[in-house]
């Protein structure tokens, strides 16, 4: 993505480091996080410098990378040990996204066919590097037959952020409208604000404003008055795991935009590369559902006037709450998923076709 005219990914690697556009201070400022061990690259997972479920799956590769570059000695059994342990520990930091798991035991597995230490430690530098140039093409693809759905002049509505930082570069929700946006498509979107973390009016809209594709940030509670306007035209969204049976877990809120889009008869699509698709995950109630700090309920954070970054409390001291991060759209609400390979229908036998060629 271009930022300040400079190509940027979401996440790299150079040497033993794992550098992330810290998405912690956006759209405030823009920074770059630099991990030194893989202990760190989970914490920045875990407190989610980097979140969007293909970006935690690249910035997991690279950390099984780091664990390997950190090992010292030459005992395989050792160095196969770390490698588990470093496993357990970036798995450990959120569950929902299945492209976490798909991306570390991408890595783990490839680098468990050596028989010298040397390498195996090279592999997992080349291995985690292929995953994250894999994405980035999956996502172009996915930007591609995405395009083919949107018409000159319609309005989008999409939820949370699946763009470029959600991802290595690019995006997924987003990539056909990047991609309809580069063909001259007059497009307008709705941006979810996206509460409790606001990914949206922080990380699309900033997103959307790099590339000047015009946009508005709408409260959540918001998307059903312009649906029955008549102002929307379709919804897409990302994924951050999909059952068998096209139930799809995304950011919290996106259940209720699909029930929402159904009831004002509008497509609602879900652009996920095949690596979302857990085979086991029967259906959404198999998909484990991450939930976050009642802080991010309770407190709000923004920049003051004086340009300081702040958190400040909007609940009384007395009350708690309960934040489950992510929602289960059931297949009935879903028009298609965009994939690398095409548009599915949300159905077992056409899952399960496309899934089991990947
Ligand atoms: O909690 P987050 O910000 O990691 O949640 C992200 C989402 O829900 C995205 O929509 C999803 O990961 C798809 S990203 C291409």
């Amino acid at each position: 993505m271009l930022v300040n005219n400079q190509n940027y990914r979401t996440v790299w690697m150079q040497d033993k480091y794992v550098y992330l556009i810290n998405q912690q201070l956006l759209p405030h400022k823009f920074g770059i996080y630099k991990s030194k061990d893989y202990i760190e690259t989970a914490n920045a997972i875990k407190t989610m410098i980097v979140r969007g479920a293909p970006a935690i799956g690249a910035t997991g590769a690279y950390g099984v990378a780091q664990a390997a570059l950190e090992f010292k000695g030459n005992n395989f059994e050792k160095f196969k040990k770390q490698i588990e342990k470093a496993e357990k520990t970036l798995k450990s930091t959120r569950p929902t996204a299945n492209d976490l798991f798909y991306a570390i035991d991408f890595v783990k597995n490839k680098i468990m066919q050596n028989i010298t230490i040397e390498n195996a430690k090279k592999d997992s530098v080349k291995y985690a590097n292929e995953y994250a140039d894999w994405n980035v093409e999956l996502c172009r693809k996915i930007g591609e037959h995405g395009n083919k759905l949107i018409n000159q002049n319609q309005n989008i509505l999409t939820h949370c952020n699946a763009g470029a930082l959600a991802c290595v570069d690019f995006g997924t929700a987003l990539a056909p409208i990047r991609i309809s946006h580069y063909n001259k498509k007059n497009l307008f979107v709705y941006v979810d604000e996206t509460r409790p973390r606001n990914q949206g009016a922080s990380l699309t809209a900033w997103e959307l404003a790099q590339e000047k594709i015009p946009h508005a940030i709408i409260a959540d509670n918001a998307a059903g008055f312009f649906m029955k306007k008549g102002k929307i035209d379709m919804i897409i969204v990302g994924a951050d795991r999909i059952a068998m049976n096209g139930d799809v877990a995304n950011k919290i809120g996106t259940y209720e935009k699909a029930v929402l889009a159904k009831e004002n008869n509008l497509p609602f699509y879900v652009a996920a590369p095949l690596s979302t698709f857990d085979i086991n995950s029967k259906t959404g109630e198999d998909i484990p559902i991450e939930e976050r700090s009642s802080d991010e309920i309770l407190y709000i954070s923004g920049i003051d006037k004086n340009k300081k970054i702040r958190k400040i409390r909007i609940a009384p001291e007395e009350s708690s709450a309960k934040n489950p991060a992510f929602d289960v759209t059931p297949a009935k609400y879903v028009s298609g998923i965009i994939t690398e390979r095409g548009i599915i229908k949300p159905m077992k036998d056409d899952i399960e076709k496309f899934v089991k060629g990947k």
